[in-house]
């Protein structure tokens, strides 16, 4: 049976993603959220999908008012970043499941709170969005080297992202007005693929660039443009990452180079990717080079994907099946480790992720 469900956020991406749940997965819209109700009310009437569930009926201003006035289990948040952790702290308190775009704090403080809130609410799914995990390319590199074990343990790598992004808006896009954002809201694409692999490291030491560049609305804020940073797992395993969204390459679309460029060195052999090309190699030869599934057009396939885990996480919560469990805790500790990249440029020094991580969630921030 399908879950009755709240979604807030109508802008362009939310609404695309408001189409996928209705058409494509097991969630029942019953209600929309949008501080904006009237242009809502609108452009949920001319929309042919939504129309149908006769959602523009059923607009309301917060999610207090949509749970008064109907029944829902679930509630998905698609809004600006600075909006997430009071939206989800709502959505908790009224005891929904609760599935919100990345990131889903912008700051220590506002990550303390709903984690120590998902905690509380133990009968309750959540999981924040980083929809570039769920392609073709992203799960086959994934299973080649956790399923299948194809290159062994892994002794060091890299990943590359960069082009060029255009954020310039009236008044700014949050993105380049609010420091660290490049790590939490950029890098988390690549480095949620890299934690679902390796999990956390020991350490990171971090760096950002410092790019003003008003064409695409960098204005210089720290950490916004882009970043560079070594991890360091148990056993002094390196794995680099270089990205940038205020650069010059890719002149196809900002979106393709989402999926990273890869080179992974293990025991027994190695694995690079270039978006949706995986190569690997073993004792100097090709053992398989295969062109798959990048990104999505909109990313609405990867995340109709993330939909559906979450469904799964919702319906089979009670047999609380590990590889759920993981996609959960995944999301969170990709956070943390964006963050640590974060304090780590901002502190100028190596840090340990492990005591960064309990001081983040310790008593006192
Ligand atoms: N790859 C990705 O995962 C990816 C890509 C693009 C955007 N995003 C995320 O999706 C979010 C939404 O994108 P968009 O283009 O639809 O944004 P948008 O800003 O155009 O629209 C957001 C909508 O939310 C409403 N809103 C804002 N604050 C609210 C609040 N507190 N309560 C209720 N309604 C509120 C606004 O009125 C607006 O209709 C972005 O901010 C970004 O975080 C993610």
């Amino acid at each position: 049976m399908k879950i009755p469900s709240i979604f807030v956020g109508c802008g362009p991406f939310g609404l695309q993603r408001l189409r996928v749940l209705i058409e494509n997965t097991n969630f029942l819209p019953v209600a929309c959220v949008d501080k904006n109700t009237s242009d809502v009310k609108k452009r949920l009437k001319n929309d042919k999908v939504t129309k149908k569930l006769n959602l523009h009926h059923n607009v309301f201003p917060s999610i207090g008012q949509a749970i008064k006035n109907k029944k829902a289990k679930v509630c998905f948040i698609f809004v600006a970043a600075d909006q997430h952790a009071n939206l989800i702290t709502q959505s908790l308190k009224n005891n929904l499941h609760t599935y919100c775009v990345k990131p889903i704090a912008i700051n220590k403080k506002e990550f303390k709170s709903i984690y120590l809130l998902i905690k509380k609410k133990k009968n309750l799914q959540f999981l924040q969005g980083y929809n570039n995990q769920w392609n073709e390319a992203a799960i086959h590199m994934y299973k080649a080297i956790n399923e299948q074990k194809i290159i062994g343990k892994i002794i060091g790598g890299q990943c590359v992202c960069w082009g060029r992004q255009n954020l310039s808006l009236s008044p700014p896009h949050i993105e380049v007005k609010k420091s660290g954002m490049f790590f939490l809201a950029l890098a988390c694409h690549q480095l949620s693929q890299l934690v679902a692999i390796k999990g956390l490291p020991e350490y990171v030491t971090s760096y950002v660039h410092k790019k003003v560049d008003k064409d695409i609305g960098q204005l210089g804020v720290f950490g916004t443009s882009g970043g560079q940073c070594i991890f360091e797992y148990q056993g002094k395993i390196p794995f680099t990452y270089t990205g940038t969204r205020a650069a010059h390459g890719n002149p196809y679309g900002f979106a393709s180079r989402w999926s990273g460029q890869w080179i992974i060195h293990g025991e027994k052999g190695d694995l690079k990717r270039d978006g949706g090309r995986i190569t690997i190699f073993k004792n100097g030869q090709v053992i398989s080079d295969n062109f798959l599934k990048d990104l999505d057009n909109n990313l609405l396939k990867d995340e109709e994907t993330q939909f559906l885990k979450f469904y799964e996480m919702i319906k089979l919560s009670n047999n609380k099946k590990n590889s759920l469990k993981k996609i959960h805790e995944d999301s969170m500790n990709t956070w943390i480790l964006m963050e640590a990249c974060n304090e780590s440029a901002k502190l100028n020094k190596k840090i340990s992720v492990k005591n960064f991580k309990k001081k983040l969630l310790g008593k006192r921030l």
